[in-house]
């Protein structure tokens, strides 16, 4: 089917422009200007015309961090691929990196090809997957090879989690060399976990059990020398390096210096870290905070975390925003920590409202509307082996566009939300601007606050490297 998208400004990670799109089945095929002779014909050939006029045509997300169904602390993350993906869809995200595990003793193949099982059939939009290595040992490290072959050209490890995810400086080093060697990108979640945990186990035995303790014993000094430490052996690895949901200007400013040395290592940060913060979130009344345990943690607003995280991304020190979506309920899921913070299950749920929530930085004036575009769609896509098929709208690209009204306003509710949570950690903020249209490599999924798409409609993405290595 033909589709022509009229009237609308096309945003990109350079520019914005009156442009008519014209898409042929699951591809984009032109970018006409309004009112010439070829627009004029295409509209007449059209199969369908939909009207963008007073709207934003962007590429659709591509959120580069997401834990469908992640097993944690004794459950599972509450949205499954089909709820999670379809709820993603809704906020204008049209591809997900969801991770998969590798857990302490298993197969790295065999563990990947659960996550394939979990994901095949269900998804609304495009997936594809990064590898958790929560057990770096000769077989996994040979693993990755083959993995980088499938399509899976990045591996997260944890410097936080001992004694469940936690690799040591030597497993680390190891893999960093397996990444050299195979051209993937080592994910690094950048928390000293055995000084927390030290200090966490301090705090229960004085009887500070209340979720505020998580973000209290998860000081920012231990995300600023756990990321110092990732980037050293990074540089000594040879591999490049990708800090996910940095919260910490400590943290920052390591990445920041190590990009001005030229080094390979990138970094992204998450909507909770630029809006939700220790004192009034974590430390919400009761046991209300539970819901915004997360790690890293929210930041103390009375440091300037939140102001840094904004230029970092105005600077490209941080040049991504992704979600880390891992929701779980407050009902018997938070609850498991309700004498003790360590047992709450850590993650917090956006992936619904990474679009809006960032496109209020724009009207802020925190950074620019094709910024925007950037951060969200065109840097993940070309971080991680993507484009150009994903994160831009030209001649040859998959057709994933969202049609973004910025006149709507709305406020963001768990009554309105569409992941499986009984919460919202951003109830009550006042969005302007507001997705209206989802289209998903030429179907339209999202229109006339509908959804119209169904399960199994998203496909595997078998990615390439990353393209911003040198
Ligand atoms: O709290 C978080 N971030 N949960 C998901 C797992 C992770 O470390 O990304
Ligand atoms: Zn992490
Ligand atoms: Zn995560």
């Amino acid at each position: 089917m033909t589709m022509l998208i009229t009237g609308g400004t096309v945003v990109s990670a350079t520019g914005a422009d009156a442009y008519d799109v014209l898409v042929d089945g699951e591809t984009i095929v032109a970018l006409l200007t309004p009112g010439s002779d070829l627009a004029t014909s295409a509209a007449a050939g059209a199969e369908r015309v939909i009207d963008a006029t007073g709207k934003y045509v962007i590429p659709g997300g591509i959120d580069a961090h997401t834990h469908m169904e992640l097993p944690f602390g004794g459950t599972f993350a509450s949205d499954d691929f089909e709820n999670g993906t379809r709820a993603a869809a809704w906020g204008g995200t049209t591809t997900i990196i969801d991770f998969a595990v590798q857990s302490f003793g298993q197969n790295v193949q065999e563990s990947l090809d659960t996550w394939f099982a979990k994901a095949e059939g269900n998804c609304a939009i495009d997936y594809a997957f990064h590898m958790i290595i929560g057990d770096v040992n000769d077989a996994s490290l040979k693993a990755m090879d083959v993995l980088v072959d499938e399509g899976i050209t990045s591996f997260k490890l944890f410097m936080a989690y001992p004694g469940v995810f936690l690799s040591d400086d030597r497993q680390i080093l190891q893999a960093m060399q397996q990444a050299a060697g195979n051209g993937s990108m080592i994910m690094m979640h950048a928390e000293n976990g055995i000084a927390i945990d030290l200090l966490a186990e301090q705090a229960v035995a004085r009887g500070e059990t209340e979720p505020v303790n998580h973000g209290y014993v998860r000081r920012a000094e231990l995300e600023g020398e756990a990321t110092h430490r990732a980037i050293q052996l990074a540089k000594v690895g040879a591999s490049p390096l990708y800090i996910v949901h940095l919260s910490a200007s400590q943290a920052l400013e390591q990445v920041a210096i190590a990009r001005g040395n030229g080094a390979n290592v990138f970094a992204e940060t998450c909507p909770q870290y630029l809006y939700l913060n220790l004192e009034d979130h974590l430390g919400a009344p009761g046991f209300t905070g539970a819901g915004y345990v997360c790690s890293t943690p929210l930041r103390s607003k009375h440091e300037h975390h939140h102001a840094d995280l904004w230029n970092g991304l105005r600077t490209n020190d941080l040049s991504v925003v992704a979600t880390d979506h891992c929701p779980f309920c407050m009902k018997d899921q938070k609850e498991l920590g309700l004498d003790d913070f360590r047992a709450i299950p850590n993650g917090i749920g956006g992936v619904e409202h990474r679009m809006d929530l960032i496109y209020q930085g724009v009207l802020q004036g925190e950074i620019t509307l094709p910024r925007w575009v950037e951060l969200c769609a065109t840097t993940p896509a070309r971080m991680f082996g993507l484009y150009p098929k994903k994160g831009v709208i030209q001649p040859g690209a998959d057709a994933d566009i969202v049609l973004y009204d910025p006149d709507a306003s709305w406020t963001i509710s768990v009554e309105n939300h569409h992941m499986n949570m009984d919460y919202s950690a951003y109830e009550g903020f006042d969005i302007q601007g507001r997705v209206d249209t989802v289209i998903s490599r030429g179907n339209v999924i999202i229109e006339n606050e509908a959804y119209h798409g169904q399960a199994g409609d998203g496909q595997y993405l078998r990615r390439g490297l990353s393209q911003y290595l040198v």
